[in-house]
């Protein structure tokens, strides 16, 4: 393979333990939610959608935020406002919009996996 040109985001091994993670519960909860989606499970999804919301971390390693270069956070912003969109839509009851928003949700992942690696310094 060629080189890898996405940008490195050096964090210490703390912090990057963290991340990754914060990443595979991130898939954790795509799964879980599409179990909860085809068993129909309305309250299952709108909490495990609220869960990964702006603003429900607060518990990162020191230093974490100021680690993340501006177009990372502008992405996880973005994520995160999807989650809650998310449960907004369960919540009233909008499926298509949930279907959608789901989508753009796993487009975020993979814009920034696309632009983003870590490294540890
Ligand atoms: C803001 C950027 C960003 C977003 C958004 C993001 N990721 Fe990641 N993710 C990363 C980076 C960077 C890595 C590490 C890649 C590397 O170092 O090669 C990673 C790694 C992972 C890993 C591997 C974890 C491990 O232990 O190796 C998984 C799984 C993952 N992401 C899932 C997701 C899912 C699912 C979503 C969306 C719901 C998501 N990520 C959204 C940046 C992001």
């Amino acid at each position: 393979m060629d080189a890898d040109l996405r940008e490195a985001v050096a964090l210490n091994a703390k912090q990057h333990q963290f991340a990754l993670q914060q990443m595979r519960g991130l898939l954790v909860t795509i799964r879980n939610l599409d179990e909860a989606r085809t068993a129909d499970d309305r309250s299952i999804m709108a909490r495990l959608a609220r869960e990964q919301g702006p603003g429900t971390n607060s518990d990162h390693p020191q230093g974490f935020h100021d680690a993340l270069p501006n177009g990372f956070r502008a992405m996880s912003k973005q994520m995160r406002q999807s989650f809650a969109g998310l449960a907004t839509d369960i919540e009233a009851g909008n499926i298509g919009g949930y279907d959608a928003k789901r989508l753009r949700a796993l487009d975020t992942c993979i814009g920034c996996h696309e632009s983003y690696r870590f490294s540890e310094k």
